[in-house]
């Protein structure tokens, strides 16, 4: 059996704005999906019971937003079997991140699957070619519409730049706590609403694009000194940025407020497409454990998380 497993990640700062060009800031999180992959003499077996993110009580009960999730993860799944013309074989998926939450969940599932069915097969591909392929089988599935960013968060781990290209950034991790609002999103639809904002107003969004493109870029040095606290006023600038483009949503806010008040939180702000997904906060001096009461108290589900882990690797092999 031959197991790789990939992160999932979170945008810091630059969602939206880095679809027109701006910088975006991101970071591989230490929540992680796993491909499996065994012979299967006389078929193709795909398999999952469990993508459901840990010490979440995501609502599952009804079964519809699971067998969503699990249909969603097969298409990924399919779709690099197809590209290694790989038979004969059972893969199993297991994944910590829910889907469809703004962290990455398919594409930590695609790039653990390309390495996972490649090195089964006994070839070695490299992270440049792991993470060219993953965002093209992605992207195929997507219809056309993914960013390099989360492939690539995946793959090399750490953290990333993304502008025109992308480019690592060695950076000290960092210590967040994301809140759950556990209403699902879908990035297509958050996407296209703010190009069509974007294209009835461009005067006015590209002028917000530009001012979450120079949060980015002022958010690196304090990134390397630690300075927690204009960090957190950088997340708050852009959170009102993206609120102003129409991605927020009252639960993400609700968040956003508790975390800011009595979760004591250095700065909040939405992370990812929007509209529902996940909100993240840096804690204040008081520590993580009063944000977490208050974004538990505002309905949300919290976790904390270090950002900048490891990207794709291969687990033992059975
Ligand atoms: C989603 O995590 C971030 C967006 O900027 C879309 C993308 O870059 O693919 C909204």
């Amino acid at each position: 059996m031959t197991t790789a497993s990939a992160p999932g990640k979170i945008i810091l700062f630059g969602e939206h704005a880095v679809v027109s060009g701006a910088t975006a800031l991101g970071g591989a999180i230490d929540l992680r999906a796993s491909v499996s992959v065994q012979d299967r003499p006389g078929g193709v077996v795909v398999s999952t019971d469990d993508l459901m993110l840990k010490g979440f009580s995501l609502d599952l009960q009804s079964g519809r937003l699971f067998s969503s999730q699990a249909t969603h993860a097969v298409r990924y799944i399919s779709a690099v079997l197809r590209e290694f013309g790989a038979h004969d074989v059972e893969v199993r998926i297991d994944s910590s991140l829910p889907a469809s939450a703004g962290l990455g969940s398919s594409a930590a599932i695609v790039v653990a699957a390309v390495l996972a069915i490649s090195s089964h097969q006994g070839s070695s591909l490299s992270l440049k070619e792991i993470a060219a392929l993953s965002f093209r089988l992605e992207r195929e599935v997507q219809e056309g519409l993914a960013s390099p960013t989360d492939t690539a968060l995946a793959t090399y781990g750490g953290y990333l730049k993304i502008s025109s290209q992308i480019s690592p950034l060695d950076l000290p991790p960092l210590d967040l706590v994301v809140g759950y609002t556990g209403v699902p999103h879908s990035t297509r639809s958050e996407v296209e609403k703010v190009q069509k904002l974007k294209k009835k107003y461009p005067e006015l969004i590209d002028g917000i694009f530009q001012a979450i493109g120079t949060i980015s870029d002022r958010a690196q040095p304090l990134m390397v000194d630690q300075n927690k606290a204009e960090l957190g006023e950088l997340m708050n600038i852009n959170h009102g940025l993206l609120e102003a483009i129409g991605v927020g949503s009252r639960e993400l806010c609700e968040l956003v407020y508790a975390s800011r008040g009595a979760g004591e939180a250095m700065g909040a702000k939405i992370t990812g497409a929007g509209g529902g997904g996940c909100m993240i906060a840096i804690p204040g001096p008081t520590g993580e454990e009063p944000l977490i009461t208050a974004i538990r108290q505002a309905g949300g589900r919290p976790f904390a998380t270090t950002m900048g882990q490891e990207g794709v690797r291969l687990e033992m092999e059975a």
